[in-house]
């Protein structure tokens, strides 16, 4: 979705780098993140400061390869190295199914992947992951568990005002973001982690000195070229009346909110599926009053049909069933960000479905006699090849982590 804007700005996000930078491992020896960018920096910092979703003032920033490899180094700085046994890490469901992946694929004797949090009830230590608003379900969120050992997470890769209002400036000890939700640039494979305690900051770059010595120097300065972009379209719409060109945020809101709304006619048009609803809320960054329209749509089989995922397969539409999310399979996940043509035939494909008698199904036998018939009805000469990216290859901001290797994906 987002690759179109980013056409349209043409030159303006180009970046060259000649042949001789970038030949050190360092980027500034004197700071705790001695392998952060300076410019990357100041862009994350501006762009904190324009959008007013979290604070900056004393934190240390750390960088890292994807917010993926900030949610590792956060763990390892979190859990005491002595420990008798390793430490949970919760989060309420449905989660980021990627989440039980990257914390239990190291077999870590520090941590373990302990679940649900709403269904922790032990006395010890925990660390808990709040992602809000959440993957997959969009919704806000806050810490559910509320016990004195525990250590929280902020993951706020989409607390970005095209997904959400922005209401309040986040001011947690330990907040997690992304450049692939922010402007879309899953490739550039870049995350920032806000960070208060100077210790776990340390201990942080530490596990990233470890793992890769540093982040890709060439990633943060494309990055930060494409972060200052989105500052300045901000800023010189503020400033003049007429449009040199779209702002950033506000093309991705108008987007956005179409795509949703297109969403809900398609759903809306029989009792077969549900989505969530989101309050609305005044934006203090657009000043727009709004309900979240997030990246995924969390959408619910109702009635009779058991496997959303498998149901909606038998109809060319490939999505991600809920039990990866620690949820129900009567859930799957959707991208709301591929590319147009795709977004377009995903609710044509869903509206169709609604076209047909109600279907009750009660098992495998009755679910491939009903679905005989109905290719010749959703096929309309649509490819399945589009019909696979809309659910399962890294389109737009997906990780590719959830959509590639589909033996990953059978562990979760
Ligand atoms: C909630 C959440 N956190 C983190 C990530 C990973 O982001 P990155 O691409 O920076 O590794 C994702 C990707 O889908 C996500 O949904």
């Amino acid at each position: 979705m987002y690759e179109k804007y980013w056409q349209q700005m043409g030159e303006k996000t180009t970046v060259v780098i000649p042949g001789w930078k970038f030949v050190s491992y360092f980027s500034d020896k004197r700071k705790l993140c001695w392998f952060l960018e300076p410019e990357f920096a100041s862009s994350i910092i501006r762009l904190h400061k324009l959008v007013g979703n979290a604070v900056t003032e004393n934190r240390h920033i750390v960088v890292g390869t994807g917010s993926t490899q900030l949610f590792q180094a956060v763990l390892y700085a979190l859990c005491p190295p002595n420990a008798s046994e390793p430490i949970d890490v919760l989060c309420a469901a449905p989660f980021y199914s990627s989440y039980p992946l990257i914390t239990e694929f190291l077999k870590s004797g520090l941590y373990k992947w302990g679940g649900d949090a709403h269904k922790f009830r032990l006395n010890k230590p925990y660390i808990e992951l709040v992602t809000s608003p959440n993957n997959p379900d969009g919704l806000s969120r806050q810490a559910v568990v509320n016990q004195d050992q525990g250590i929280l997470i902020h993951d706020l890769a989409y607390y970005w005002p095209q997904y959400t209002p922005i209401s309040y400036t986040a001011d947690y000890d330990i907040m997690l973001f992304t450049v692939s939700k922010t402007t879309g640039h899953a490739g550039t494979r870049l995350g920032w982690a806000l960070v208060k305690d100077e210790e776990i900051a340390k201990k942080m770059t530490e596990f990233i000195m470890l793992s890769t010595i540093g982040v890709s120097k060439e990633s943060q300065l494309r990055a930060a070229k494409i972060l200052k972009v989105v500052s300045d379209t901000h800023e010189y719409h503020a400033k003049h009346d007429f449009k040199e060109c779209d702002s950033f945020f506000e093309h991705s809101y108008d987007l956005m909110a179409k795509r949703w709304k297109q969403l809900r006619n398609a759903v809306n048009q029989n009792k077969m599926f549900s989505l969530p609803h989101f309050p609305s809320a005044k934006c203090k960054f657009s000043g727009n009053t709004f309900a979240s329209q997030p990246a995924f749509a969390w959408l619910k089989c109702e009635g009779k049909i058991d496997d959303c995922e498998s149901f909606l397969r038998e109809h060319k539409v490939l999505t991600r069933s809920g039990k990866h999310f620690g949820d129900s399979t009567k859930y799957v996940r959707i991208s709301v960000l591929p590319r147009d043509e795709e977004f377009q035939q995903f609710t044509d494909r869903l509206s169709s479905i609604t076209l047909m008698p109600p279907i009750v199904i009660s098992g495998p036998e009755d679910r491939a006699a009903c679905a005989r018939p109905r290719p010749t009805l959703l096929n309309s000469g649509d490819s399945p090849r589009t019909c696979s990216k809309i659910g399962e290859l890294p389109g737009d901001t997906c990780s590719a982590r959830e959509y590639f290797p589909r033996a990953m994906s059978l562990q979760a």
